[in-house]
């Protein structure tokens, strides 16, 4: 499927970031980075703690500039932010001043969208995460797992084709998480095949990451140092997560990410 000649929707060719720190330190945060994602697939990028990946999301994002190598969203290199791309932090990614309904259709609010189109944009988008009875209630009125439901109906509602998501569901809890999970799957299957977003997805939970992507990208000491492609069927319930591929690739993370004692002797790398 990755091997198709369609253009990438995100491609990075020797990209790399250089930071200059206070004290005079440089840090290598990505180096020499080519990756080429397609149209529609699902990507989580997954490495050890300071390997470079909110650096990489946020080159993507427009909102850091590379000091090396190409990046391109869409065909056209990356000049900055735009609608063609939405990001959910890790932390709140919702304005606490705004209603839930209103953080929703903020993004059709800056493109000029009508009052009444934008909010029926948003109540569906938060209908489908399960929030449409809070519509008009404010963030604070919210719980965290609602808040990143609204985060998560917003880059939605916005329409942008790449979602780039840093960790998004790190802080939940586990059966708050795995709701949000479906709930993502469900919104990004939405409309067919060809209809799917492209989505980048920062995790340090192995097990969201065989359960959410299509392909794994491991990253270490600002490189990627594999690419997994991820062939089950979705949805991936708890037995999928029992396949012996799935198993087997989540012995080669669990190397990757520094825990050779947890996982299985003799897997690679
Ligand atoms: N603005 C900055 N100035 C200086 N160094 C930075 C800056 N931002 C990131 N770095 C450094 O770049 C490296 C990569 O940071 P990055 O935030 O991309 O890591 P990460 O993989 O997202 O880590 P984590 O999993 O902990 O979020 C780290 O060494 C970090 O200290
Ligand atoms: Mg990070």
């Amino acid at each position: 499927m990755n091997m198709v000649a369609t253009p990438a929707m995100i491609a990075l060719e020797g990209a790399g970031r250089v930071f200059h720190r206070a004290d005079g330190g440089r840090v290598v945060a990505v180096q020499e980075v080519s990756l080429a994602v397609a149209e529609g697939e699902f990507v989580c990028v997954v490495g050890p703690s300071g390997c470079g990946k909110s650096t990489l999301l946020q080159m993507i994002a427009g909102l850091l500039a590379p000091t090396a190598g190409l990046l391109s969203v869409g065909g056209a290199p990356v000049a900055g932010p735009g609608p063609d791309r939405g990001v959910v932090f890790q932390k709140d990614s919702v304005f606490p001043w705004m209603r839930a309904i209103d953080n929703v259709a903020y993004g059709l609010r800056c493109r000029g969208v009508g009052r009444a189109e934008r909010r029926a944009v948003a109540a569906r988008y938060l209908d489908a995460v399960g929030l449409g009875h809070v519509a008009e209630a404010w963030p604070r009125e919210l719980s965290g797992g609602m808040l990143k439901r609204v985060a998560v109906a917003t880059v939605f509602a916005n329409g942008a084709r790449v979602l780039l998501l840093d960790e998004p569901f790190g802080a939940l809890d586990y059966v708050t998480k795995r709701q949000l999970h479906e709930v993502l799957l469900a919104l990004w299957a939405e409309g067919g095949t060809g209809a799917r977003r492209t989505v980048m997805f920062v995790t340090h939970d192995v097990d969201e990451a065989l359960t959410l992507a299509d392909r794994i990208v491991v990253m270490n000491a600002g490189r990627v140092v594999e690419d997994i492609a991820v062939r089950a069927p979705r949805p991936r319930d708890t037995d999928a997560l029992l396949r012996p591929e799935m198993v087997a690739h989540k012995h080669l993370l669990l190397r990757h990410l520094g825990l050779e004692r947890l996982a299985r002797p003799g897997t690679a790398p």
